[in-house]
């Protein structure tokens, strides 16, 4: 085989072959095939597309192109949860010790990643003494004792994923379709899971802004899992405006623990339900979707799944006195009032901007390098549809600093209002 002719038959709209796909992604990884003639065949995958079978093909070959964590000690069917990424979105805080409080074993693999509040890591690392490195011997042993483990992502998983998303970034192909579902449901495989259960974000604060490019990343992934073998399933969600009301990594384990009391926020209590209904389903652990979400409201009621959240923090070394005692938790200095300009509804906010504004408090990474403050974030006091009068607090900052100018300007700048009656957005937009 020679990449320049791979090139070309891409280029020219033809199908690859296994063969063919399997050589350039083992190429590019080792070296062989340089930037170069990677950069023209991603070029023409952005043009030409793929078809399922070959993004199955491009999957597989980046999922085999290192580590591959075997969970094949564990028992029972291993389902997974992605999400594309949203602003204040505590789902996996709930959903871990929610399904495995029904008996899906959880074995989470988790990410720090850049963004507006820290990924599950970080949040996790606001409760004293969690860590999450732990070797995965004892990682699947806990899943196996206790249902439910939380780690960090070891060893070298996925390297060609890496090299090949550095290489998008710089050639305007990250954009593609294709790709994106290809490099997101690597991960997924590499990191073992059986069933896999997407949650993709539509709308302001998601990497898909329209609900048509949405769904068009959520079939794609759904055909992929089910080419590879893996029972998979998506939702697509709102992020039109953040998801509950708190941002921030103290603040989003503060909301997990009261979600899993049952007092949660509406819209965060409904996803994590759905989700996990789906989890459970994929699991074989429910008959319908019926009985999966009186199974999931039965373990909020029965304290059963905090009881849960409360044996992971234990496990891995935490402090679990902050499930009864969430003050435990390392808090902000300052509770600074974000009033509104005028009085109205709600009837728009920007995500992306309310998650740059708890960026500016320190809640989040810009650099790899960065260090977050775990204490600091929002607390919304208004979602879309709610009423607020002039003077009345939009949100609440957290912050160890009293100079917060900038991030009231955004908010206030980015929370909409107006005189009309505005309407709560759906929250799930397709199943
Ligand atoms: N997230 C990923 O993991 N990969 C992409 O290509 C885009 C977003
Ligand atoms: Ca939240």
């Amino acid at each position: 085989l020679r990449i320049v002719d791979i090139i070309e038959k891409k280029r020219d709209g033809e199908v690859l072959t296994k063969e063919e796909i399997e050589f350039f992604v083992t190429g590019y990884t080792n070296g062989s095939i340089p930037d170069y003639q990677a950069s023209a065949f991603l070029m023409a995958v952005f043009f030409q597309k793929m078809t399922t079978e070959e993004q199955g093909h491009l999957t597989m070959a980046m999922a085999e192109s290192g580590d591959q964590i075997d969970l094949s000690a564990i028992e029972g069917v291993k389902v997974d949860k992605h999400s594309t990424g949203g602003v204040g979105d505590t789902t996996t805080l709930i959903l871990a010790p929610l399904v495995a409080a029904c008996g899906v074993p959880v074995a989470k693999m988790s990410g720090r990643g850049l963004g507006h509040t820290g990924g599950t890591l970080d949040k996790l690392e606001a409760i004293e003494g969690f860590h999450v490195e732990i070797s995965t011997e004892q990682f699947i042993q806990q899943v196996n004792e206790l249902k439910i483990a939380v780690i960090g992502q070891s060893g070298n998983l996925t390297p060609a994923d890496k090299k090949l998303y550095a290489l998008r970034d710089v050639t305007a192909t990250v954009d593609s379709i294709p790709l994106i579902a290809s490099s997101i449901m690597s991960k997924k495989l590499a990191a073992g899971a059986d069933a896999i259960v997407l949650d993709v974000k539509t709308g302001a604060g998601a990497f898909m802004k329209t609900l048509e490019d949405s769904r068009q990343l959520a079939d794609a992934m759904v055909a992929i899992g089910n080419e590879v073998g893996r029972n998979t399933s998506a939702v697509i969600s709102d992020m039109s405006q953040p998801l509950g009301l708190a941002i921030g990594n103290a603040l989003e384990v503060k909301e997990a623990i009261e979600t899993l009391q049952g007092k949660g926020p509406a819209d965060l209590t409904e996803l994590c339900l759905v989700l996990g209904s789906k989890m459970l389903l994929a699991a074989g652990k429910a008959a319908s979707d019926v009985d999966a979400r009186a199974q999931l409201q039965s373990v909020i009621k029965n304290g059963e799944a905090l009881r849960l959240f409360g044996e992971l923090i234990k496990a891995q070394g935490g402090n679990a006195e902050v499930i009864a005692n969430p003050d435990l938790l390392p808090h902000a200095q300052y509770q600074i009032e974000v009033p509104a300009k005028q009085s109205g509804y709600v009837s728009e906010i920007d995500a992306d901007e309310v998650g740059v504004a708890a960026m500016l408090l320190g809640a989040g990474r810009a650099t790899k390098e960065d260090v977050i403050d775990l204490s600091v974030g929002i607390v919304l006091c208004r979602k879309i549809g709610d009423y607020v009068k002039e003077g009345e607090p939009l949100a609440i900052l957290h912050s160890n600093k009293q100079q917060v100018d900038d991030s009231i300007k955004l908010l206030q700048d980015h929370i909409y209002i107006s005189a009309e009656k505005a309407e709560a957005p759906s929250l799930i937009h397709s199943l």
